[in-house]
């Protein structure tokens, strides 16, 4: 029964009927709600208003510039919040005016995108997605939540969950990479991160889940380009990790630049209110993207900024972020019937109750303590911890022989180093397109921690090539350099700039000249380590075929250099697991493990199946891949049943074991398949993974899970539920090398 148009999403997380966050002071949801009505019955339509609008510090703009934001607003009650405004002075200075000029004293929210980190800088999503680790990357959200209130600061816009399965979209850094399960487990994880257990803390901020929906599915992987999926696959692969926020009681959602279906979002009634506030049971605010309301003139739905403004306020928008729209059009369109000031209170409603629940009514000045910022800045316990994230990012990709013996790690008596590459001796771009506030000067490169951790070895650098254009003219230095030593380190990849918003790019090819670079290193015969960093798969097909070494690392952020020299000595042993399949070429893309198989699956003795003629269908690096320093054998997979009914538990269990040389950390990963169903099923599903540590040597019998909820799906009249059948289940250390059992569910 197709409830409002779209599937009624019952998921299998407990709906909550409102945010399950506490607001610390001990207000019951209630008496919030009285607090807010109380408040709102004193309040004129202009200060209602005034809640509604969002502006940007315009000291450091995150977007095109169409608002200049004045401070005399904030004292005449038109604003209801700020953003990028940067320091406890500053804050404290436009609170005040916010609270002691105004007629009600309403305290401003004080907005940032503290996307991974905000003065010292965690690994870009899409790297610490690569950790699996939802229980590190929560603790990496409380503690950027730490420094960014320190900072005064009280909302931060994310986590950003949107599901990415093309890698020419900049903003696949943002993310946490292609699949469903491992995303939605995140983005609860970064929730209860920034929020933590008592929100009127000054060590917690508000969480924003982003960008509200689909947005990483636009055509041609072009950002802010139109979106346009089938209903099912926006329910099945795209809307799950918004729910996943919501359920964790994310107190904002930001709607997205894209349209959907033929509706932007930041219009589309049935996504913000149907779906999110009605039946998803939402309770917080819905905030627009950078000017997305304005936007819907672009769109053409809105004949004129009056109407995007009626258009986004009647769809469930509740916040107008900094176009200043809703505050110049509103009140007439109420003097005009157009709009009904009941739909204003709503949005007002839903504003104030997250300030009396983050504690601002209590006290404004709550995350203004100079002594704090100072206190916690950069701590120890902050770059500890960024530390240890950056290293579980990383990806072995590649650890061949060469003349006999691996190159990695490196061997203790190196005489000489070659390091070569833009990014060997860089600060600002080992940080991602989105670093937040970031304090370069903490930021230690490649060059110095290996220096430091390798003090008798002499480690020449040079850059060789730029991130970018075609300039070879550092081509000979490094190839003498390079002829001087006894192995090359290699430190390729994007700079800042060529990913993030506004960054998609049509070749996701190592950019410039750097792989001309390699190829005139490679004639040197000397051996060759090769780091890539990026913000985005790129297309390592070259590399693959011909070096011996590769280190995927995505961004890793403050303490890029000491987890890069980390691994590289061996002193800790990678264990990374990719979040996104590796495209041999831009042609495959877009690719993703969890595909159809389709009524002719690729068969290479019938030239009628589906097939490029030119490259393999496969990826060069399947999801959920990943090399350790070590082996790992997976054996014995057995199912305590061969057939479930829907009230069983079916046990799997296989053994696992450590044949190589080194300890290490395993991720191993659980995949199924419904062989046969009322609707076609991708021929594998992560449903479960494990983080398994094993000292050389040592085996261990691992066990996972699995009921009948967890193989559920939208069937042909999209109802979530789950079929009789024949099922597939896969275990192995990623979506392609994997030992194989079938169960029955009656
Ligand atoms: C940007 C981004 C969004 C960000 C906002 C505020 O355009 O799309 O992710 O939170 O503006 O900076």
């Amino acid at each position: 029964m197709k409830k409002l148009g779209w599937s009624l999403l019952i998921f299998v997380f407990p709906i909550i009927t409102l945010c399950t966050c506490s607001s610390g002071n001990g207000a019951s949801n209630d008496e919030v709600d009285r607090k807010v009505d109380s408040l709102i019955s004193l309040m004129t339509l202009d200060e209602k208003i005034g809640q509604l609008t969002l502006y940007a510090n315009d000291l450091n703009p995150t977007g095109p510039q169409k608002t200049t934001f004045c401070e005399n607003e904030i004292s005449n009650g038109r604003v209801g919040g700020v953003f990028n405004v940067l320091g406890t002075d500053n804050v404290y200075r436009l609170q005040k005016q916010a609270v002691t000029n105004t007629r009600l004293r309403i305290p401003l929210l004080f907005g940032f995108d503290v996307i991974h980190g905000f003065r010292t800088i965690f690994p870009i999503p899409f790297a610490e997605a690569c950790t699996w680790d939802p229980e590190l990357i929560k603790k990496s959200a409380t503690l950027a939540a730490k420094e960014a209130t320190a900072w005064g600061l009280n909302w931060t816009f994310n986590p950003m969950v949107d599901i990415a399965r093309d890698p020419r979209w900049g903003r696949v850094s943002e993310g946490s990479g292609e699949d469903i399960f491992l995303a939605s487990l995140i983005a609860k994880a970064k929730v209860q991160g920034y929020q933590g257990d008592d929100l009127s803390a000054p060590y917690t901020m508000a969480a924003c889940v982003k960008h509200f929906a689909a947005y990483g599915a636009p055509i041609g992987g072009r950002d802010y380009n139109t979106v346009d999926i089938s209903e099912r696959t926006l329910s099945e692969v795209y809307l799950p990790p918004y729910k996943a926020a919501v359920d964790a009681g994310v107190l904002s959602v930001m709607s997205s630049f894209n349209e959907l279906d033929g509706m932007p979002c930041t219009a589309n009634k049935k996504l913000l209110s149907q779906l999110l506030k009605d039946e998803w049971g939402f309770k917080g605010f819905v905030v627009s993207d950078w000017t997305s309301v304005k936007e819907l003139t672009a769109h053409g739905i809105a004949k004129d900024e009056a109407h995007a403004a009626e258009l986004a306020l009647k769809a469930g928008l509740d916040m107008d972020m900094q176009s200043g729209i809703f505050s110049e059009n509103l009140k007439k369109l109420v003097s005009n019937n157009l709009v009904d000031e009941q739909q204003i209170d709503n949005a007002v409603k839903r504003i104030l109750r997250v300030k009396y629940l983050l504690g601002l009514f209590d006290n404004p000045y709550l995350y203004i303590d100079k002594k704090r910022q100072e206190e916690i800045t950069a701590s120890q316990e902050i770059m500890d911890l960024a530390l240890l994230e950056a290293k579980k990012s990383i990806v072995l990709l590649k650890n061949e022989n060469y003349s006999n013996s691996k190159l990695l790690p490196l061997k203790k008596n190196l005489r000489k180093i070659a390091l070569i590459g833009p990014l060997a001796s860089n600060r600002i771009n080992l940080l991602g397109s989105w670093h937040g506030h970031a304090d370069t000067s903490i930021v230690k490169t490649i060059l110095e921690s290996l220096s430091e951790k390798l003090p008798n070895t002499k480690i020449e650098y040079t850059q060789g090539a730029s991130f970018t254009g075609t300039d070879k003219s550092g081509f000979n230095k490094a190839i003498q350099t390079v002829q001087k030593s006894e192995i090359v380190i290699c430190v390729i990849g994007e700079n800042n700039a060529l990913s993030g918003e506004a960054a998609s790019r049509s070749n996701i090819d190592i950019p410039g000249v750097q792989l001309d670079l390699l190829k005139e290193l490679i004639k040197t015969g000397k051996p060759i380590v090769t780091i890539v960093m990026a913000g985005r798969p790129l297309i390592l097909d070259w590399l693959e075929e011909n070096l011996p070494a590769i280190i995927f690392t995505g961004q890793l952020g403050t303490r890029s250099g000491d987890a890069i020299s980390a691994v590289l000595t061996g002193e800790y042993n990678p264990s990374g697991k990719l979040a996104m399949s590796f495209p041999r070429n831009v042609g495959q893309v877009p690719i993703f493990y969890n595909h159809k198989n389709t009524g002719r699956p690729f068969d290479a003795k019938d030239r009628y199946t589906s097939k490029y003629i030119d490259v393999s269908n496969e990826p060069l690096y399947p999801f959920g891949y990943g090399l350790s320093y070590t082996t790992f054998n997976y054996s014995d997979l057995v199912l305590d049943k061969q057939t479930i009914s829907s009230t069983d538990t079916l046990k799997i269990t296989f053994t696992l074991k450590n044949t190589g040389n080194f300890d290490g950390e395993e991720t191993c990963q659980l995949y199924i398949r419904d062989m046969v169903a009322s609707v076609t099923r991708p021929v594998k599903e992560l449903k479960a993974f494990k983080k398994v540590y094993l000292k050389k040597g040592e085996q261990v019998i691992i066990s996972f899970t699995l009921t009948a909820n967890d193989l559920k799906f939208f069937n042909e009249d999209m109802i979530y539920q789950y079929e009789p059948g024949e099922f597939a289940v896969f275990v192995g250390g990623n979506s392609r090398d994997l030992i194989e059992e079938k169960f029955e569910l009656l």
